[in-house]
C-alpha cells in the first residue's frame, strides 16, 4: 500500500462534488483558505487528505485531484445525525462559543464521536509513512491525536484548532472533559488561534490532570507501561497561531477589471445610494446578525441613517440546516429583515438586502470593494476571515471595518473600529463613526489594516506551525 510523509486530517475534503456539462461526476477544490495553505506543502511532501465528502452514505476510494491525494472516509446517516450535527454542532460548537446557545449533552452522541474519530484515525495510521507528519484539524476530531499515538508512536502529530477554546469554568461543564483533553494532549503541539484560547487551554489541562505547564510547554508525564522508556515524560507545545487568507489572491481579484465592474454594477442596482454597509456570514448563531440588524434598524428609527441613501447587504450563507438551533435563528433572522423594510422601505427601496446564499469568490471581493463599511459584529469567533478578505481587497486603500473584540481577529486588527457587540449604543456609535469618517482617516487606518493582514498571510500560517512541529519532533528525538 502507499505511505505518505505528510497527511492532513481533516472532517471535510477540501473538494466539492460538481456535475460537469457531459453529465459527469467531478471535483471542483473548494475556495478554502486551509487547502490554499497546504496546497504547496501538499505536492512537495507528497501529501494525502483524509476527509468526509459532505453527504452521507458516500462511498468512494481515494483519487488524486490537483496533485493531492484525496481520502474519503465515509459517514452513514446516523452518524452524520450524531457525530456531525450532534456532538461536532450541537455541542462542542455551542460550548466553545461561550454558550451562545445551549450545548446539548447526549451519550449516544458521544459514542458516536468516538468511534467516528477511531475511523479517522485508523486511516491516518494505516496510510502515513514511517516518521511521517499527521496535521490533524479542528474540534470535530480532537481524540485523533491520542488515538494515532497510541497505535503510531512513530508520528510527528500536530493538532490546529479553528474555533475558540473556552474558558474552564464552560469547558468543565462537558460530562467528556478528561477525554477530550488526553486525546489532544496525543498531538506534539496543539496550536489555538488567540493566545487566551492557548491560556484557556493549558488552564484545563492544570486543573484536570495537573500537568505542569511553563511558557507554551506542557509536560506530560508517560503512562508505567512495563517497558522500560528512555524518558518519563514528553513535551507537549500549546501556543497561539493566528490564521489568515490568502492575501495576495484577494488582491489580485480585486484588480480584476471584470470585479471592479460588478462592484460598480452592484452601487447602480441598489440605486447608488451614499452609502453601503455589508456583513456576510454562515448563517450562524454565534456571529451576531441579530445585534447587527438592530443597530441597523434603531439608526433608521432614530433618524441618524436615512433609509432613502443607506443599504446595508446581509449575505447569510445556508449552514448546518438540520440543527434546530440554526433553524430558529434562520427564522428569527428573516422576521427582523422583513421587519425592517416593511417598516423603513418604500416602492423600490429595501434598506436591507438579506441573500440566503453562498457566492464565488469573485463576487465576494465585488461586494467588499462596493462595500463602504465592513460589519463583523460576531458574538464569538476563533479568527474571522472575512475581516481579513475585505481588508485584502481594498487595494484602494478605501472602507472602514467594525471588528468586535470577540473575533479572534481583533488581536491584529487594532486599526478596525473595534466594538463589544452587546452593547447596541456601542455598535451604533461605531456605525456612525464609520459612515462619517473623514477619508483621510479611513485611508490611515486602511493602510495600516492591509500591512498587517498581507504580511502574515496562511502561507506564513502554516509554515509557522509545521517548523514548530519540525522542532518539537527533533526536541523529543533528541531526549530519546
Ligand atoms: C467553521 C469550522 C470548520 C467548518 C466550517 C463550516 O469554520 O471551524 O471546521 O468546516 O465552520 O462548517 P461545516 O459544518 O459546514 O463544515
Amino acid at each position: 500500500a502507499e505511505s505518505y510523509d505528510f497527511v492532513v486530517v481533516a472532517n471535510r475534503l477540501p473538494v466539492d462534488s460538481v456535475t460537469e456539462p457531459d453529465g459527469t461526476q467531478g471535483w471542483k477544490l473548494s475556495p478554502g483558505g486551509l487547502v490554499t495553505a497546504l496546497e504547496p506543502v501538499m505536492r512537495s511532501a507528497d501529501g494525502a487528505w483524509i476527509g468526509w465528502p459532505g453527504a452521507p452514505d458516500t462511498h468512494i476510494d481515494p483519487f488524486e485531484h490537483d496533485g493531492i491525494t484525496m481520502v474519503p472516509v465515509a459517514l452513514d446517516e446516523t452518524e452524520v445525525e450524531r457525530y456531525y450535527e450532534g456532538f461536532s454542532n450541537d455541542t462542542l460548537w455551542p460550548l466553545y462559543h461561550d454558550v451562545i446557545a445551549q450545548p446539548s449533552y447526549h451519550r449516544e452522541w458521544w459514542d458516536a464521536y468516538v468511534s467516528v474519530n477511531r475511523r479517522f484515525a485508523e486511516r491516518a495510521a494505516a496510510l502515513a509513512s514511517h516518521g511521517g507528519v499527521v496535521w490533524v484539524h479542528d474540534y470535530q476530531l480532537q481524540l485523533v491525536p491520542g488515538m494515532l499515538r497510541e497505535s503510531r508512536p512513530d508520528l510527528t502529530i500536530g493538532f490546529f484548532n479553528h474555533i475558540p477554546f473556552p474558558a474552564y469554568g464552560l469547558y468543565s461543564q462537558l460530562p467528556w472533559r478528561r477525554q477530550i483533553l488526553a486525546g489532544l494532549l496525543g498531538a506534539d503541539v496543539i496550536g489555538f488561534q488567540r493566545t487566551a484560547d492557548a491560556g484557556n487551554f493549558q488552564r484545563a489541562v492544570r486543573r484536570l490532570f495537573g500537568y505542569e505547564t511553563k511558557g507554551s510547554s506542557i509536560r506530560v508525564p508517560l503512562e508505567e507501561t512495563g517497558e522500560r522508556r528512555p524518558e518519563k515524560s514528553r513535551t507537549v507545545v500549546a501556543r497561539a497561531f493566528p490564521i489568515s487568507i490568502d492575501s495576495a489572491s484577494f488582491a489580485e481579484l480585486a484588480q480584476d477589471p471584470d470585479v471592479i465592474e460588478r462592484a460598480r454594477q452592484i452601487r447602480e442596482d441598489l440605486g447608488n445610494p451614499k452609502t453601503v454597509l455589508f456583513g456576510v456570514d454562515r448563517l450562524d448563531y454565534t456571529k451576531g446578525i441579530r445585534h447587527r440588524l438592530k443597530a441597523f434598524a434603531e439608526l433608521l428609527q432614530d433618524g441618524r441613517l436615512d433609509a432613502e441613501e443607506t443599504t446595508l447587504i446581509q449575505v447569510a450563507s445556508p449552514s448546518r440546516e438540520r440543527v434546530a438551533a440554526y433553524m430558529e435563528l434562520r427564522d428569527d433572522i428573516e422576521l427582523t429583515v422583513g421587519r425592517i423594510n416593511g417598516d423603513y422601505g418604500s416602492i423600490g427601496r429595501a434598506p436591507v438586502h438579506y441573500l440566503h446564499h453562498g457566492y464565488p469568490r469573485e463576487e465576494m471581493v465585488a461586494l467588499y470593494l462596493a462595500a463602504d463599511v465592513m460589519l463583523v459584529t460576531a458574538l464569538r469567533d476563533g479568527m474571522n476571515l472575512v475581516a481579513k478578505e475585505y481588508v485584502a481587497s481594498r487595494i484602494d486603500g478605501d472602507g472602514v471595518l467594525i471588528l468586535s473584540e470577540f473575533a479572534g481577529a481583533s488581536d491584529d486588527l487594532r486599526q478596525a473600529l473595534l466594538i463589544n457587540p452587546h452593547d447596541i449604543q456601542g455598535v451604533k456609535e461605531a456605525i456612525m463613526t464609520a459612515v462619517d469618517m473623514d477619508p483621510r482617516e479611513r485611508k490611515r487606518r486602511m493602510r495600516a489594516l492591509r500591512r498587517r493582514v498581507l504580511e502574515n498571510d496562511v502561507a506564513k500560517w502554516s509554515k509557522t506551525f509545521l517548523d514548530e512541529l519540525r522542532r518539537a519532533s527533533h526536541a523529543d528525538a533528541g531526549k530519546a
